[in-house]
């Protein structure tokens, strides 16, 4: 098959660890006899220093013209002065806008070799398979109006849903339940909010739709006990944009590293792929990136654009196999940076183990 990635590294330690991505997607494809083409194009800080905006029309056109995008990250302390419409992150929340992918789907999966990582007992995260479907069009990000008055000093943002955008978002995370434990978790504030009043009672309606599916409602608050008390207990869970983005950095506590999530935003014209991690200043350029969220990104990128669940099932395989024999990247060596690896050599090491995987199962082939 052919695939073309655009790949939008930006900033901080987003070009290391797109590298190291985007070498596993070539060795998958390079495996398959698949064709995979990449064009690279700027997004955030490094395109307000190159071109005076987070999001060039080139990056544009690059991007819709593309089956898929990977991004890195963004984010440079540098423009911290500047107004959020002139921000690194302006270009990441624009091109989401532009390819329109409104489900943003982003798993948190215990890792048994990573057990010790997480501050929570094993016996908690033990078997904790999660995947939440954060809404990533709506919400405070994007409702009018927005201002902030600094003669008043009074700020405003808006929190605002359609039912229809509510509806689609419920309907995507329905049907990928139905596909795992068949339960639902939508989150919201419904005993404070008029928008999560609205949000309860939609997914409600949609669930009839869905009757192989149990849903659950959780207030955002408590969910966010349940998470750290009981993580096992959930299996899709449905929310709104900034409970989405709130809940999936916690969750990182369960998986030991916000370094390990990856993500994956569908429903729109072009497919999105992005780490839930940041552009990590402070460690940009010293190989202590942990790149295995971009690598587990890349295998959403073959399960979800590629459609090619075998080959991101290997890729998976081989980032535990990795761990499994005990290598580490600094944010997950509990102290022990000096035995740490880096960013590259992990790269290197999933791609051995994901050469090897090949070799065996093509030798299977041939026997
Ligand atoms: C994320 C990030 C972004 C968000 C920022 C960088 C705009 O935190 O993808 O979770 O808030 O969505
Ligand atoms: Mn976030």
């Amino acid at each position: 098959m052919q695939l073309k990635i655009a790949i939008l590294a930006g900033d901080g330690i987003g070009p290391e660890v797109t590298r190291e991505a985007r070498n596993i997607l070539s060795a998958a494809a390079e495996a398959g006899g698949h064709n995979f083409t990449f064009a690279e194009a700027l997004i955030g800080g490094v395109a307000i220093t190159a071109k005076g905006t987070p999001l060039p029309q080139e990056t544009i056109d690059i991007a819709l013209d593309s089956d898929a995008v990977l991004l890195g990250a963004v984010g440079d302390n540098k423009f911290n002065a500047l107004s959020p419409d002139k921000r690194p992150e302006a270009g990441l929340l624009q091109i989401r806008q532009v390819l329109g992918g409104f489900a943003n789907l982003r798993p948190s999966v215990a890792c048994p070799a990573l057990s010790d990582n997480s501050p929570l007992r094993p016996e908690v995260t033990k078997g904790v398979d999660i995947l939440f479907v954060r809404e990533l069009l709506g919400g405070l990000y994007f409702g009018q109006p927005r201002s902030w008055n600094k003669q008043t000093g009074e700020a405003i943002n808006t929190m605002r849903y359609t039912k229809a955008e509510i509806v689609r978002v419920a309907r995507v995370a329905f049907e990928l339940a139905g596909k795992r434990r068949k339960k639902l978790t939508s989150v919201d504030k419904a005993n404070v909010l008029e928008v999560s009043q609205l949000w309860r009672a939609t997914v409600t309606e949609v669930a009839k739709d869905y009757p192989g599916v149990t849903l659950e409602h959780q207030l955002v608050d408590s969910m966010a006990m349940h998470l750290m008390n009981v993580p096992r207990n959930f299996d899709v869970v449905l929310t709104e944009n900034l409970f989405g983005d709130i809940l999936s950095d916690e969750s990182g506590i369960i998986t030991g590293s916000l370094g390990m999530l990856p993500s994956a935003t569908i429903g729109g014209k072009v497919n999105l792929f992005e780490p839930v991690h940041g552009s990590a200043p402070d460690i940009a350029g010293t190989g202590k990136a942990n790149p295995l969220g971009a690598i587990l990104t890349a295998a959403m990128v073959l399960r979800y654009s590629a459609g090619l669940e075998q080959e991101a099932a290997a890729v998976e395989a081989a980032v535990q196999h990795v761990l499994d024999a005990g290598y580490r990247t600094a944010d997950i060596a509990r102290g022990n940076t000096a035995g740490a690896v880096t960013t590259a050599q992990m790269g290197k090491l999933v791609h051995s183990a994901l050469a090897e995987a090949i070799d065996r199962s093509q030798s299977l082939h041939a026997v």
